[in-house]
């Protein structure tokens, strides 16, 4: 960040960004639970984030839940599965959405499992810790949908008596190699990458922004808070929510893009 851009005013930002978008060939966004978080579903850290109600090494380590499925089953994903299917996308999906139908956004590296970038019309979708659409069973691999699985037994079973485990990524799991192969790829090979909604401190994910940096893309974050990338990785922070944000930022862009025609 320049000493100029840190008093550069947020209408401004957006200005700016939306230039940098539409004279970039390949951008890449990086989204986190921030995204997220107008559609319903909280955050893990900061204030109302479920890190605050329970120990993630608890809960969301794959040794936990190994040790005592039933219990992370009832504490954490019971309650997620309900929060989240009931979430519907908002505007910073339907943004980013737009912005790839407009042939300006490559792809989408996400670090959420709620699918709600998919269902806003994203088509190259990269889930970097996996998705809760999906179950597993941990003794024949049979895969079901989240929503076609009853939850009257804890932990859920399947018919051949093996426990279900939903496809996305626990603490202390690695990430699907294709998934981290093409995130990759994707930071490597963009120059403008947009990082929303995440507090870039879980690694690899927070590695893919200073990976696009180091590879001379330009970095650029939405958030209402900084995080360990603002001032050193990223060129600026676009301080505020992304649902008004991404929408502002999209509609400069379609303008723009309309007024070259
Ligand atoms: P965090 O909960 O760590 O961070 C959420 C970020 O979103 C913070 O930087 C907030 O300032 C920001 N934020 C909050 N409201 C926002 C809004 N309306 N618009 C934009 N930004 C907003 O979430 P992640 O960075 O996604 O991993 O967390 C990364 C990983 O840690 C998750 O994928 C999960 C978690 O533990 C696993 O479970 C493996």
């Amino acid at each position: 960040m320049t000493a100029n851009d840190c008093f550069m005013n947020p209408n401004d930002l957006i200005q700016q960004t939306a230039e940098i978008i539409v004279s970039s060939k390949h951008v890449v966004a990086l989204t986190g639970a921030g995204v997220s978080v107008e559609s319903g579903i909280p955050p893990f850290r900061g204030k109302g984030g479920l890190w605050e109600k329970f120990d993630p090494l608890e809960v969301a380590h794959i040794q936990s839940f190994m040790r005592n499925p039933e219990r992370v089953w009832r504490l954490l994903i019971s309650e997620m599965k309900g929060i989240l299917a009931d979430a519907r996308p908002n505007p910073a999906h339907a943004g980013l959405a737009r912005l790839e139908s407009l042939g300006k956004l490559k792809t989408v590296i996400t670090q959420n499992v709620d699918g709600l970038h998919q269902l806003a019309g994203s088509r190259d979708v990269i889930e970097f810790h996996g998705n809760f659409a999906m179950l597993r069973c941990m003794d024949c691999g049979l895969r079901v949908k989240t929503v076609d699985v009853a939850m009257t037994d804890m932990p859920p079973r399947c018919h051949c008596g093996g426990i279900y485990r939903p496809e996305c990524v626990f603490f202390g799991e690695p990430i699907p190699m294709q998934a981290l192969d093409r995130a990759q790829m994707a930071a490597s090979s963009c120059d403008l990458m947009l990082v929303a909604g995440t507090s870039a401190v879980v690694q690899p994910a927070a590695f893919m922004p200073v990976m696009a940096r180091q590879s001379g893309a330009v970095v650029i974050e939405i958030n209402p808070e900084p995080t360990p990338l603002t001032g050193s990785t990223s060129k600026y922070l676009v301080r505020g929510k992304a649902g008004i944000t991404v929408r502002r930022i999209t509609d400069e862009v379609e303008q723009m893009l309309a007024a070259r025609r």
